[in-house]
């Protein structure tokens, strides 16, 4: 298989920028009559090894879905375990990922979490700022309707007038500024729907559905998921495909 490191990345059938929606771990474990927790753990390991993937693919960028604003509305128990989970894995595998040279970015409201996890954040994004391998963007405690409603306020208290609001300008205030809009969009876990990810950013991805649950999304998984990419034919609202190199971002 053809092989692009992420400088080399002039290939349009590889996807500039992956989004995933990590979903079905409660089920996984379901399956195997384990408490849910068991689910979200095995889906810590499943990142690691998808992150890895797409870097080796030529994938610049990888964004997932951990914590939605929704996901609040779980029991308590299940959030508090996510919570510490989160936190467990940022130990476990910072220092991996930043020999292994991911760049990581936390997308989403801070303000609720605790002060040791945003303590933890904030080392991950120290540690591999100049990472350059890929930039894995975990979106948690985010939900797309609060991006765009943080945009505007960042927006409105920088002073920009009526007409200087533009798609251009509010992009540069949205919490996924530092990548180009995903090229393709990946849903785990066979439920096909949005779920109040990246609302603003997927105006133009490729979307693909799998039933597998995310812990059992592997390699093989993957691969199908960019093959299925590199068949599209995207428009970007033209009559005709895109020319190399449109896209939106
Ligand atoms: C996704 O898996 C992980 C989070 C939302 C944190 P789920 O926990 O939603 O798993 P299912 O959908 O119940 O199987
Ligand atoms: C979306 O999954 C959020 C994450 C994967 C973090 P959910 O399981 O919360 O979505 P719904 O409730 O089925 O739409
Ligand atoms: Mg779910």
């Amino acid at each position: 298989m053809l092989r692009l490191s992420a400088d080399m990345n002039c290939n349009l059938a590889v996807p500039r920028h992956v989004a995933i929606v990590m979903d079905g771990n409660g089920r996984w474990a379901k399956k195997r009559y384990l408490p849910r927790f068991f689910g979200h753990k095995a889906g810590v390991d499943a990142l690691v090894r998808v992150i890895n993937a797409c870097a080796d693919r030529g994938v610049e960028y990888l964004t997932v879905f951990a914590f939605s604003s929704e996901n609040w509305k779980r029991p308590e128990d299940e959030v508090s375990g996510l919570m510490g989970l989160v936190l467990v894995a940022v130990t476990k595998y910072l220092a991996k990922l930043a020999r292994d040279g991911v760049r990581i970015v936390i997308v989403g409201d801070r303000n609720a979490v605790s002060d040791r996890l945003r303590a933890a954040w904030l080392e991950a994004e120290t540690a591999t700022q100049h990472n350059t391998r890929i930039t894995l963007s975990v979106a948690f405690n985010y939900g797309g309707r609060w991006d765009v409603v943080q945009a505007c306020k960042q927006a409105v208290a920088a002073g920009l007038t009526a007409d200087q609001i533009t798609e251009q300008a509010l992009s540069g205030y949205m919490a996924m500024r530092h990548a180009p809009d995903p090229d393709l969009f990946i849903r785990t876990g066979g439920e096909v729907r949005i779920s109040n990810f990246l609302l603003w950013q997927v105006a133009y991805a490729e979307l693909v559905f799998t039933e597998c649950l995310w812990p059992d999304f592997d390699v093989q998984a993957l691969d199908a998921a960019l093959a299925d990419y590199a068949g599209r034919e995207r428009r970007f609202g033209a009559v005709t495909a895109a020319p190399a190199g449109a896209g939106g971002g």
